[in-house]
């Protein structure tokens, strides 16, 4: 059974692959995404090591002068995805969207280095690119000491409750017409709504409007809030970057210092109600709902007591971990993308700091929850944490990738 899905998984990721990088999934995401083509690395490397290479050597190609790695590379045109290239409009030489995305690829370089030493000479090309787009996070996205998003896109949680206030600032009134292209591939009961579409589009609009100027965007912008998920990615991102330099013999480029230097800015998302929480960055206010991105604080050694408790009343609150939300939260909601579902690709990232911190047994429930879930459902995107029902796209790369590289490998196990 194992073995066919492990074939299973392959064929998904050679599937989805479009030459020298890999769609989400097909139809509903038919571009380059930046944490799933990283995701889809790692994956790779399980039985093709150039081939992950490949992938990120593609990602980091488009990466802008400034230093930020999109979150979407527009390859080539397809009608079936909203907002398309012109609606972005970056006028990058291949389109890209105007945001980025959260910072694994550096994390998964490491992985795939470590497995595969022979291609130090790859990674060690990656170091400076790597670099230079953490040193932009830092000079277009830090600020009071931690990352705020400009966009919910950019967290990677695109719907999540973290972003409703900020949200409720944005004017989406006047985007114009347009037409959805996500509720004809999948239920819309499980996409945002059309409120929340309008709102994205304003924030892109906005972008656009102002040349795309990424510190602008951050200190004018209609939007900026601080987002604990992808700032533990890339207070990992820093450390792994550091590794991955020393592995390949070349330098850090100042990675471990600045990951330091982000260590200290973490008083910022403390919400003083004992947890860690996004905080809108205009008005000062915590979200006040205990969501996903604070499952990544053991990622970046930020785990706290408190946070020890929420992890066992998480897990003790749905059949199959973890769930996006405190599943004891009357906001929590099982089936509606990012305020409930659990997500396999998290899990694994969830699963690789809990191992960090000493936490194997938790680790390994998630490990063995995210394999029940493959198991019983497929390959999909997301899944109700309650009942295992799967949910949104299927064939989706990131969770081929990370039954190979995390499931079935064992990465993320105690040894
Ligand atoms: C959705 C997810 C985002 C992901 C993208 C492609 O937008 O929220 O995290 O990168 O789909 O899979």
């Amino acid at each position: 059974m194992s073995a066919d899905l492990d074939a299973r998984a392959r064929a998904i990721l050679t599937g989805n692959d479009r030459g020298g990088y890999t769609v989400p999934t097909a139809g509903l995401y038919p571009f380059q995404w930046n944490w799933d083509s990283a995701f889809a690395a790692w994956g790779f490397s399980t039985f093709d090591a150039d081939r992950a290479w490949t992938e990120l050597e593609t990602l980091t190609a488009h990466q802008w002068p400034d230093g930020m790695i999109p979150h979407i590379v527009f390859h080539r045109d397809d009608e079936g995805y909203f907002p398309g290239p012109g609606v972005w409009g970056t006028g990058r030489p291949t389109p890209t969207s105007g945001i980025s995305q959260p910072p694994v690829a550096a994390t998964m370089a490491r992985m795939i280095l470590e497995a595969d030493r022979s291609k130090a000479p790859r990674a060690a090309a990656l170091v400076p690119k790597l670099a230079a787009w953490h040193r932009w996070w830092i000079r277009a996205r830090v600020r009071e000491g931690v990352v705020g998003i400009v966009h919910p896109w950019e967290s990677g949680r695109d719907n999540a409750f973290d972003w409703d206030g900020g949200m409720a600032n944005v004017d989406g009134s006047n985007v114009g017409a347009y037409q959805r292209r996500d509720t004809s591939h999948v239920d819309a009961s499980m996409r945002p709504t059309k409120a929340e579409y309008d709102r994205y589009l304003a924030q892109v609009q906005w972008g656009k409007a102002h040349g795309w100027d990424q510190v602008k965007m951050a200190d004018e912008g209609p939007f900026l809030v601080a987002d604990p998920g992808t700032t533990f990615i890339l207070i990992r991102a820093c450390d792994d970057l550091a590794a991955l330099a020393a592995a390949a013999g070349v330098a850090d480029e100042g990675a471990a210092e600045m990951a330091e230097t982000l260590r200290g800015g973490l008083g910022t998302i403390w919400n003083p109600d004992g947890y860690w929480d996004s905080r809108d960055l205009r008005t000062g206010v915590f979200t006040g709902i205990l969501s996903a991105g604070a499952w990544l604080c053991w990622l970046a050694g930020a785990g706290r007591p408190e946070m020890d408790a929420h992890l066992a009343r998480a897990l003790g609150g749905v059949r199959y971990a973890m769930p996006t939300v405190d599943p004891t939260l009357p906001a929590f909601d099982a089936r509606r993308y990012w305020r409930g579902p659990t997500w396999p690709f998290y899990n694994a990232l969830i699963a690789l700091g809990l191992r960090d911190a000493g936490k194997a047994a938790e680790a390994e429930r998630l490990r063995v929850d995210t394999a029940d879930l493959i198991r019983g459902g497929g390959f999909y995107e997301y899944f109700d944490p309650t009942d295992g029902t799967p949910c949104g796209g299927k064939d989706f790369t990131w969770t081929a990738a990370i039954w190979l590289a995390w499931i079935r490998s064992g990465a993320g196990r105690d040894a």
